[in-house]
């Protein structure tokens, strides 16, 4: 299928109206409890399908434990909405490789998350060395099982822009070339380095991509005084670097998806001495995209980075139903309900461009 449009061609500056098949969402945190039931509605309607990640406190490490969570996220589904949870298992240094059987075999499980200690919100159970889960790697390797890297060092040495590059050259790129039936995929990239080395390796390696990358340099993290809402891990990064990735999911590769990265933190959390990285943008999640792909003239390529990419990665049926998207602005609330506390979304008290029919 290809994304019909009213009014003009994909891409062009005057179309008003696009219909993709409903797209998934490859990197979602969810969170548990009166957060889940607050963010559930938000990406249920929009999206058929997400990876719902793992770092919950205690991190959900056992596929016992993801298959508890499983249920909670469809017990906290409204009724009237349709949506799958594709769980995955955060890894630690003492995950058996038996593991990745018992995972597999559940039918529920997609992939094994690997948060480097200390990376970012709830890693310190991480993995400290990829040495130490090597026997894991290999029988995740053999049996196609996805590893779902979230690709930076955390050496405090590294200067924290470049921890993502250094990562690649230290970790990652000879992870992949020790394990090339690893099926592989970076999350949420954030540099033309990562785009790179995506695209020149071997086709088991592909990468998310959030829409706050695509639509913001690390000029939003100071505008006009500190802005915590627009802190997430990875942090932003410079124009050019938003500019390649831009031009990389534009160009329409396969390897690149979506995966919002949605990462709902409470206000006070956020607007603190020391607030907590992660960018809530579910409550406009395709809506987002759309802007971006409409920035870079390839409205026509949004159908494949959100609905087809990912499912063909992870050997998933394309969903069939549709979604329409108008050209048409709304303003986002200054706040949602988030339990007995406050969610600031992307663009609070601001304009998105596009809106779902
Ligand atoms: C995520 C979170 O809050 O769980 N935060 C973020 O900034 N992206 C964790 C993560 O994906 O790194
Ligand atoms: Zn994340």
């Amino acid at each position: 299928m290809s994304p019909r449009a009213s009014a003009a061609l994909p891409g062009s500056a005057a179309v008003k109206a696009l219909t993709i098949r409903r797209p998934d969402d490859w990197h979602l945190h969810l969170r548990d409890g009166a957060a889940l039931a607050a963010v559930l509605p938000f990406t249920a309607t929009r999206f058929a399908r997400a990876i719902v990640m793992p770092n919950l406190r205690p991190a959900v490490t056992t596929t016992a434990q993801a298959l508890e969570y499983r249920r909670r996220i469809l017990a906290a589904l409204p009724a009237q909405l349709r949506f799958e949870p594709l769980m995955t298992l955060y890894l630690t240094d003492d995950t058996p490789p038996a593991e990745v059987e018992r995972a597999r075999s559940s039918g529920c499980i997609f992939g094994f998350k690997l948060y480097p200690a200390g990376a970012t919100t709830h890693s310190d159970d991480g993995v400290t060395d990829v040495r130490h889960i090597a026997p894991v790697l290999e029988r995740m390797a053999e049996l196609g099982v996805v590893l779902q890297v979230h690709g930076e060092v955390t050496d405090p040495a590294v200067d924290v822009f470049d921890r993502e590059a250094r990562f690649i050259e230290r970790t990652l790129a000879p992870l992949v070339e020790r394990l090339p039936k690893l099926r592989v995929v970076f999350e949420h990239i954030t540099t033309r380095a990562a785009v790179e080395f995506v695209l020149a390796s071997h086709a088991g390696v592909a990468a998310t991509v959030t829409p706050q990358h695509l639509l913001m340099n690390r000029n939003a993290l100071f505008a006009g005084g500190i802005r915590p809402h627009h802190y997430c891990a990875p942090v932003l990064k410079a124009e050019a670097e938003r500019a390649a990735l831009l031009g990389a999911v534009a160009g329409g590769s396969g390897r690149f998806f979506l995966g919002t990265d949605s990462a709902p933190h409470a206000r006070r959390a956020k607007e603190s001495a020391c607030g907590c990285a992660g960018v809530f943008s579910a409550h406009a999640g395709i809506e987002l995209y759309a802007e971006a792909f409409e920035a870079a003239g390839a409205l026509d390529r949004l159908e494949g980075f959100a609905a087809v990419h990912g499912a063909d990665f992870y050997g998933l049926p394309r969903n069939t139903a549709t979604i329409t998207l108008v050209r048409e602005p709304w303003e986002v609330p200054e706040h949602y309900p988030f339990g007995a506390d406050e969610l600031v979304p992307l663009r609070a008290g601001e304009r998105v461009h596009w809106r779902i029919a």
